[in-house]
């Protein structure tokens, strides 16, 4: 085949639909990280790729190449599997804050770096960052020698790993490309392959509160990230998992930490972020010979989490990182709290029977518990706690959620669109398990992945 060198013959290529060389694609990606390629020709490969797709192999060839464009991490010497977890997003979504320290308890070492809030999703490092002290930020080689240490750090994204990635998500963003399988494929994995894995878990989202919503796009994607990662050289498993809801019952940076807390000690035996995040552990760790199978894996994560060895290792990592040494006993004292609470009330009694989950999002984010702009500071206080779940009875007198708020005002503004985002109904309704499938690598069809 012939391989063709200038920027623009190449874009040219994928316009017209032809499959692009690995050498091609890996050019238009030193061209985007050393400033080469004009943001015109990045927003023009964007379109390109969104209308005509990518073969697997061209996103395993895009996946590699925004890895290579930064720092990877190595991890020699290490008596135990890299392992890490990540999700597409959702509302009340602190499962990381879970799953790295029972992933690290079980033997894994976990260097989790995520991000920020996206849209109406939360994101983790916004929740870690109401830890007063907690370094998001530390560098490479202090990541490093905690997870060495201690088995995980969760932390941010930094310039070091992908920076490909920065630039092509920043144009992608304001040139309606954002929602393309295959560049959101590489987008993620290319992250996650610098960090140096043996394995990752996905956490695939679908439903009102999703980044994809429609089951059969976010399985898509699932499976194509699982295929991807497969080519890449990490073995990836996949969740689809069920996001028309709150998951656990607060939405909201403190809130949700405090949330996780009780998790930890036992006091909170929320069921739907035990099951979601120990699933996610048991396949993360049968997949990393860590477990026979992902059910000795998960009854593993359960006893690691029912024993309380998950919350020493989260408080170890909280103080690795700057935070209290007794985050894990007192962090009611250290959270801030918001000086205003609005209940919600149902405008009649009944079951939950469905959650229009982003309109919670959008409620925590216009509360300041997001960020419309990316300079933006947020506030850490607010939120919803008390959040009720699809198939729950609600009588007359309890609340559907409570809004927490920094002013009055808002809190009743928050509570009105709160409260329309609940549908009731008076018979019990039929309610969906959280997780749907289970995906491992299949034999891809050979067409463009669109
Ligand atoms: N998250 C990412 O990191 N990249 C995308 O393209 C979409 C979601």
């Amino acid at each position: 085949m012939t391989e063709y060198y200038i920027p623009q013959e190449i874009i040219r290529r994928k316009r017209d639909g032809l499959v692009l060389a690995p050498r091609e694609i890996a050019l238009l990606v030193n061209g985007l990280t050393d400033g080469s390629l004009a943001d015109e020709q990045v927003g023009a490969l964007a379109m390109a790729i969104f209308l005509n797709g990518m073969s697997t192999e061209e996103t395993v060839a895009l996946t590699m190449a925004m890895r290579d464009s930064g720092q990877i991490l190595r991890w020699s010497g290490l008596d135990g599997p890299v392992v890490d977890k990540h999700s597409t997003g959702g509302i009340g979504d602190k499962l990381s804050l879970l799953i790295a320290p029972i992933l690290a308890e079980c033997g894994a070492f976990v260097p989790m770096i995520s991000g920020r809030g996206l849209g109406h999703t939360g994101g983790t490092l916004d929740k870690l960052d109401s830890i007063p002290g907690y370094d998001t930020r530390p560098s490479l080689d202090r990541l490093q020698r905690i997870v060495r240490e201690i088995g995980c750090a969760i932390v941010g994204q930094t310039s070091e790993l992908a920076p490909a990635d920065r630039r092509l998500y920043a144009i992608r963003d304001v040139t309606a490309t954002v929602e393309s399988i295959p560049l959101i494929t590489a987008s993620i994995l290319s992250k996650k392959l610098a960090e140096g894995l043996d394995v990752l878990v996905m956490d695939v989202k679908f439903g009102s509160g999703a980044f994809l919503p429609e089951p059969d796009r976010a399985e898509f994607l699932a499976q194509t990230i699982v295929n991807v990662a497969d080519g890449a050289g990490i073995c990836c498993r996949a969740l689809l998992t069920n996001m028309s809801r709150c998951l656990g019952r607060t939405a909201g940076n403190a809130l949700e930490v405090l949330e996780v807390v009780s998790v930890l000690r036992s006091e909170s035996r929320q069921r739907d972020l035990i099951d979601i995040s120990t699933e996610l552990c048991g396949e993360a760790l049968a997949a990393a010979n860590l477990a026979s199978s992902p059910e000795a894996g998960k009854k593993r994560a359960l006893e690691v989490l029912q024993s309380g060895r998950a919350a020493e290792r989260f408080g170890t990592m909280v103080s690795s990182l700057g935070g209290p040494v007794d985050f894990i006993e007192n962090a009611e004292t250290y959270l801030p709290r918001a000086p205003f609470q609005h209940a919600v009330m149902p405008d009649r009694p009944g079951y939950v029977a469905a959650i229009d989950a982003r309109i919670l999002g959008l409620a925590v984010l216009s509360l300041g518990g997001g960020r419309m702009a990316s300079d933006q500071a947020i506030d850490p206080r607010v939120g919803l706690s008390a959040v009720k779940a699809p198939g729950e009875y609600v009588d007359a007198n309890e609340p559907l959620a409570i809004v927490h708020a920094s002013a009055d005002a808002n809190a009743g503004h928050a509570a009105a669109q709160i409260q329309a985002a609940f549908e009731m109904t008076e018979a019990a309704p039929e309610i969906e398990p959280y997780i749907r499938r289970k995906l491992t690598p299949t034999a891809m069809a050979n067409g463009p992945i669109a």
